[in-house]
C-alpha cells in the first residue's frame, strides 16, 4: 500500500500515470466518454465537461501537477501526497482565476510554507495546506464542517487526465459522480480503504466518470441548503480512473476540518 501511493505521487508530479501498480490491463476502464452537450470535442476529467469561466473560481491548479481549491485567499486545500513534506517552502507556484490554464489573464503565486497533515503516512490524512505569498481575489471555497451533507452528487473538478493513461488538461473539467457508502466502497478496495477518513464517490455499475490522474488534490464539492457550494472531499486515489467497481477515493474533509483549521491558524489564516 505504501508504495502504491508513492508511485501514485512520483507519477503524478510528471503528469503521468500509474497504471503499473495494478495488474489490470491498461485501457480496460477507458469507458466511452459521455457526449458533450457544447458538441466540442472535449470530454472531460473523466467522462466530464469544459467548466465555464468564473464557474469555480475557488479551483487553483498546483505546479508538481495537482489540484487545490482556496480555503483563504492566500491558502490552498490540496492533498498530503501532492507535497513533500512541511516547512517553508517556495517551489510550488499555483495558478487561479482562470479556466484555461494558457489565459494571460491566469494569476499566478508562489507559496511561502507548506503543511502536510500531521501523522501522514500514505495512508488516510490526505490534506495539506499551502500558504501562498499573496492573497488571490478570488472567492474561497467553504469546507464541511460535520458529514451532513457527505450524500448525494458530487461535483468534482480539475486539469488532470481525461482517461487512463491520458494528458493533462489544458482547460478545467468538471463532472458529476454520485455518493458510494463506506460498505460498498469497502467492497471494492477492502482494507486498502480507511473509511473514517475517506469518501467514496463514483458510477459503481457502469463507471465512465471520475477523477484521474493530476486531479489529486482539487476539491468535491456539493451545494449546501443555503445553495453555496461546500467541499466535502479531496481526491486521493483510486484503482485506475473510471473502472466500473472502483469508485474514486476522495480525503472526507468533514474528518478533518478541525484540523485544517487549526492548521490554517498556525499558517497566518
Ligand atoms: N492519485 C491521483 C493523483 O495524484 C488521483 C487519482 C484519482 N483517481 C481516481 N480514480 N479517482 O492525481
Amino acid at each position: 500500500m505504501r508504495s502504491y501511493r508513492k508511485y501514485l505521487k512520483r507519477s503524478t508530479a510528471v503528469g503521468a500515470i500509474a497504471l503499473a501498480a495494478f495488474s489490470l490491463q491498461p485501457g480496460s476502464a477507458s469507458a466511452a466518454p459521455a457526449p458533450d452537450p457544447s458538441g466540442s470535442v472535449h470530454t472531460k476529467v473523466v467522462g466530464g465537461t469544459k467548466a465555464d469561466q468564473g464557474e469555480f473560481p475557488f479551483m487553483v491548479r498546483l505546479s508538481m501537477g495537482c489540484g487545490g481549491a482556496l480555503y483563504a485567499k492566500d491558502i490552498v486545500l490540496t492533498a498530503a501526497h501532492c507535497v513533500d513534506g512541511s516547512g517553508d517552502n517556495t517551489s510550488i507556484t499555483a495558478t487561479a482565476g482562470v479556466v484555461d490554464l494558457e489565459d494571460s489573464a491566469a494569476v499566478k503565486v508562489n507559496s511561502t510554507k507548506v503543511l502536510q497533515a500531521p501523522g501522514y503516512n500514505g495512508k488516510g490524512k490526505d490534506w495539506a495546506l499551502i500558504k501562498l505569498a499573496k492573497p488571490i481575489d478570488q472567492p474561497t471555497l467553504k469546507i464541511a464542517e460535520d458529514d451532513k451533507l457527505n450524500n448525494g452528487d458530487f461535483t468534482i473538478a480539475g486539469w488532470g487526465a481525461d482517461k487512463e493513461g491520458g494528458d493533462q488538461q489544458r482547460y478545467l473539467l468538471k463532472a458529476t459522480v454520485p455518493f458510494v457508502d463506506d460498505a460498498a466502497c469497502q467492497k471494492a478496495y477492502g482494507d486498502q480503504l480507511t473509511p473514517g477518513d475517506e469518501i467514496c464517490a463514483g458510477k459503481l455499475d457502469t463507471g465512465g466518470i471520475d477523477t484521474c490522474q493530476g486531479d489529486s488534490g482539487g476539491p468535491m464539492f456539493r451545494k449546501d441548503d443555503a445553495g453555496q457550494w461546500l467541499q466535502v472531499g479531496i481526491v486521493s486515489w483510486g484503482e485506475g480512473c473510471a473502472r466500473p467497481g472502483k469508485p474514486g477515493v476522495y480525503s472526507e474533509v468533514s474528518a478533518f476540518a478541525a484540523n485544517i483549521k487549526k492548521a490554517a491558524g498556525e499558517l497566518g489564516g
